[in-house]
């Protein structure tokens, strides 16, 4: 098998932690008979302000017709104040591609990283599904009489059918081929009567068709507090796309923080994107501190994507392995710098 893959480190911490992600699956394709081809994009503020352009639109057609994924570092920087450049590349991706599964599993690898008191791997174990080319990301709205005491602005969620149908089948789909008990789907209908309105009719109707399936239903209010009081009542949570972005960090924070979140922005068998949960870490730069494990179980993430599942599972046992010896960034207790922890997880892989 071989597959071209494009890495864009983007901006901050991004770069660095997406060197790590690159060596470490490299070396676990080739061990385990993958053919990665890997091509190293520019793309992030300083292309930006020297180009004027995030990404070349066409670009996105060359993803989609001649790579296999997409490996992803962050974008955010203080010299483009409205996320222009990081619109275009991040959510460009996303839309362009059709990423319509945003995959982000919250996993605790060993339980002194838990902040709850009395919960241990097998309580906090939960995928979320979050939406992700729809709801208030898609830039429906506007700004009117801008600046004075009578400004309006708007922001308009978009749902359609067939977008909400996708993402809850893909849940429910995903719960079946792994053996996960339910699905819990998250929303706002109680406030939010018309999209969330359809989010509920249209849940009711696919988990119908999954007998096999437990699902319920919980607002997003409480759902947040349940994740944190009972996470082991989660399995898969289906949701909007702007409250999986809000869950998935409250999850990260379950399992020891943004330094291990890994997330696949998916369309399947179709060139996808993976990338850490977390962002720039702007108070991380320089420091050589960056935690690279989110990046590298996210490129676990892209290796299952290719069809290379023991490749994916030797990273992650390696990350676990890594965790357990202490051999981490200060964020998860250790003194390890960045590339001292790819250095060590090249050699657990390798
Ligand atoms: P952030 O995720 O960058 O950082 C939040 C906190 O988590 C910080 O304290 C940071 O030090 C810590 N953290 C993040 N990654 C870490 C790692 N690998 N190891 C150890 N600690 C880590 O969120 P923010 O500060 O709100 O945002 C910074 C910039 O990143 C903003 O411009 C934001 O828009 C952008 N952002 C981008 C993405 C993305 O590219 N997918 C995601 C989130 C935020
Ligand atoms: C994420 C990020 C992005 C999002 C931002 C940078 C637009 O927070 O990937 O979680 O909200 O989706
Ligand atoms: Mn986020």
């Amino acid at each position: 098998m071989h597959h071209k893959v494009a890495v864009i480190g983007g901006d901050g911490i991004g770069p660095e932690v997406t060197e790590q992600a690159h060596r470490v699956s490299a070396a676990a394709a080739q061990r385990a008979g993958l053919e990665l081809e890997y091509t190293v994009f520019p793309y992030g503020a300083d292309y930006y302000l020297e180009h004027g352009v995030g990404i070349e639109p066409q670009r996105f057609d060359e993803f989609r017709d001649q790579y296999g994924a997409i490996l992803f570092g962050a974008v955010g920087d203080a010299r483009v104040p409205d996320m222009a450049h990081g619109r275009e590349i991040l959510l460009g991706a996303r839309f362009k591609l059709d990423l319509y599964i945003n995959l982000r599993p919250i996993k605790l690898f060993a339980p002194e990283l838990c902040p709850l008191k009395d919960k241990g791997a097998s309580e906090v174990d939960m995928v979320i599904f979050r939406e992700n080319t729809e709801g208030l990301y898609v830039g429906v709205g506007g700004q009117v009489r801008k600046g004075s005491a009578d400004e309006i602005a708007t922001q308009t969620a978009v749902y359609t059918r067939k977008g909400t149908e996708r993402i809850i089948r893909a849940a429910f789909n995903y719960a079946r081929q792994n053996k996960r008990r339910s699905v819990c789907m998250t929303d706002k209908a109680n406030a939010m009567r018309q999209g969330h309105e359809l989010w509920q009719r249209t849940f009711r109707e696919v988990a119908a068709e999954f007998t096999d399936i437990e699902h319920f239903h919980l607002y997003v209010d409480v759902a947040a507090m349940e994740m944190v009081r009972a996470p082991e009542r989660f399995d898969v949570i289906v949701t909007e796309n702007l409250f999986g972005d809000i869950l998935s960090d409250l999850g990260a924070g379950l399992q020891g923080g943004l330094g291990t979140a890994a997330s696949g922005n998916i369309h399947p068998n179709r060139c996808s994107l993976f990338e850490p949960v977390h962002g720039s870490a702007p108070d991380l730069v320089g420091t050589g501190q960056a935690n690279p494990m989110a990046a590298v179980l996210s490129a676990a993430m892209m290796l299952n994507h290719l069809g290379c599942s023991p490749a994916a599972e030797r990273i992650e046992q390696a990350v676990v392995d890594q965790i357990v010896a202490g051999e981490t960034t200060p964020d998860l207790g250790g003194n390890l710098s960045c590339s001292e922890v790819g250095d060590r997880l090249l050699a657990r892989v390798g």
